[in-house]
């Protein structure tokens, strides 16, 4: 059975939507402007407008290898574009209804694993899950696939079980993509981890509880050329959304939510993950709505409104003294909204490595408790030991940012007394207080720090 031409059209639109616009923001901006030259032109910056501050960084090599993969195409996505054309009349639908799936409350997760065994296995197959309701219990979609071009379409919703022992193999993961190349899941439907239960054996909520882990409602792990559109993923077990050890990865059209109680419930994660573009999504969960750790480079993260939740964090990162690595992060267009964090990097005291070359631009905030932070004293527990090490924090751009901080402490720099925070910019940032006539305050330690246009509150 061929899939209509128009779902692999539309695909193919999002695709040059994706990196359209992309390139044509860089163009209005001359921040970015700058920084797209800067890769092919070694002196090619503009001096009058960024004076000396731009002077020291781009003696940073790793400064400019950032530019150099800003000036490159995100997304190695050209696989499916030469596809689309040749294989849109050959994608073979499995529905799971046709292995059997009852989607009457009972199990269906042997007639999901069928129909994914066979469209993994055609020469390009799609998964189709028709608009009911159903129930699976963990399940692994296993690649690598035999076909050039593996397509999941949920339009109806897919609920995990509830029942805590179908998880003690690997209590870590509910549905997980392992090894697959080439894959698009997309189709507007739901899924939804049903995640009560887990809430309510959190040792977050219950103190007197043991700590235990939870699963993550969706993993792609180990996959490469894919693309997720169009879903809305709901009331995950912990973390909604995780890409792990994953490349070229476009998200998009996302809509993410828990209630803003819900335990470690973080909307999008990202690790050990390189070429990851996230755009137009809606986040609002009970932990971060985007979290990017270590090992991931060349993130971006466009047109995002998060809240509730704990903002967009980069980290945490060197815990139990480990390395981390994090550089190319661009957020750029946000909308953070009674979230407790805005924009946010957090490391470890003993950690070491780096997250360097991280822009957060074009961000509006609405009553945020922390707008601005960086946090290299971050602790998780009563208290921990100071140490001598620390995840050095480098080059970050923080420009246009407007908008209102639920405390008064609208930008904090705690930065490490042994590594301090070097490179950082504030262009164009305004952060008022929420409430009261107060005025609000920027609290700074250990920080190497530029300004340019208008910045306020300022460091004293
Ligand atoms: C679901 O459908 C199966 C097969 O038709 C049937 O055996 C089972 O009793 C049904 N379960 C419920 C809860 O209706
Ligand atoms: C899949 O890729 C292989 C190798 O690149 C190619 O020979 C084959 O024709 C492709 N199949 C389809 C259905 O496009
Ligand atoms: C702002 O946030 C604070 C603390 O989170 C909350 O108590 C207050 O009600 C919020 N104000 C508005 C106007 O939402
Ligand atoms: C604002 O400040 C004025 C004068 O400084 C004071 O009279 C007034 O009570 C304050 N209002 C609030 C809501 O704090």
């Amino acid at each position: 059975m061929a899939l209509p031409g128009l779902h692999l059209y539309s695909f193919f639109i999002i695709i040059s939507f994706a990196i359209i616009p992309y390139y044509h923001c860089l163009q209005g901006d001359t921040l970015n402007e700058y920084l797209q030259e800067e890769g092919d032109e070694e002196f090619g910056y503009d001096f009058r407008a960024y004076p000396s501050y731009f002077n020291s960084i781009i003696e940073d090599g790793q400064f400019k290898d950032f530019i150099k993969l800003r000036s490159t195409n995100i997304l190695n996505l050209k696989v499916f574009d030469d596809q689309v054309g040749s294989i849109s009349t050959s994608v073979k639908k499995f529905i799971v209804d046709d292995f059997k799936a009852e989607a009457n409350g009972t199990d269906d997760t042997e007639a999901f694993q069928k129909a994914w065994e066979e469209a993994c296995s055609s020469e390009a197959g799609a998964l189709v899950v028709p608009e009911s309701r159903y129930r699976l219990k963990p399940l692994r979609f296993s690649g690598p696939c035999k076909s050039n071009l593996t397509v999941v379409q949920i339009f109806g919703t897919i609920e995990a079980s509830d029942d805590r022992s179908d998880y003690d193999e690997d209590e870590r993961h509910w549905l997980v993509f392992d090894r697959v190349q080439n894959l698009l899941v997309e189709g507007d439907g739901t899924i939804d981890g049903n995640g009560n239960i887990w809430w309510q054996n959190s040792c977050k909520v219950h103190k007197e509880l043991p700590c235990k882990e939870a699963p993550t409602a969706l993993t792609f792990y180990k996959c490469q050329n894919l693309v997720v559109d169009n879903l809305k993923i709901q009331n995950a077990q912990q973390m909604h959304v995780s890409f792990q050890s994953s490349s070229d990865v476009l998200v998009s059209n996302l809509m993410v939510t828990s209630p803003e109680d819900s335990p470690n419930t973080d909307g999008i994660h990202v690790t050990h993950s390189q070429n990851i573009q996230i755009i137009n999504s809606f986040i609002g969960t009970g932990d971060d709505c985007i979290s990017i750790v270590s090992g991931s480079q060349n993130v971006q993260a466009m047109d995002i409104s998060c809240g509730p939740g704990h903002g967009i964090s980069i980290g945490s990162l060197g815990s139990g003294n480990s390395e981390a690595h994090v550089s190319g992060v661009t957020i750029d267009g946000a909308k953070l909204t009674g979230t407790t964090n805005g924009v946010r990097i957090k490391t470890w005291q003993g950690g070491s490595g780096y997250a360097s070359n991280i822009i957060f631009q074009n961000i509006e905030m609405h009553n945020v408790s922390n707008p601005i932070i960086i946090d290299q004293y971050y602790c998780d527990h009563k208290s921990c030991k100071e140490k001598r090490s620390a995840v050095q924090v480098k080059n970050v751009v923080y420009k246009n940012i407007k908008g209102t901080s639920a405390s008064e402490v609208a930008i904090k720099f705690d930065c490490s007394k042994t590594y301090p925070c070097q490179g950082i910019l504030l262009e164009d940032v305004i952060l008022e207080r929420e409430a009261g006539n107060q005025t609000a305050k920027a609290l700074c330690n250990n920080v190497n720090l530029a300004e340019l246009g208008v910045v306020s509150p300022h460091c004293p």
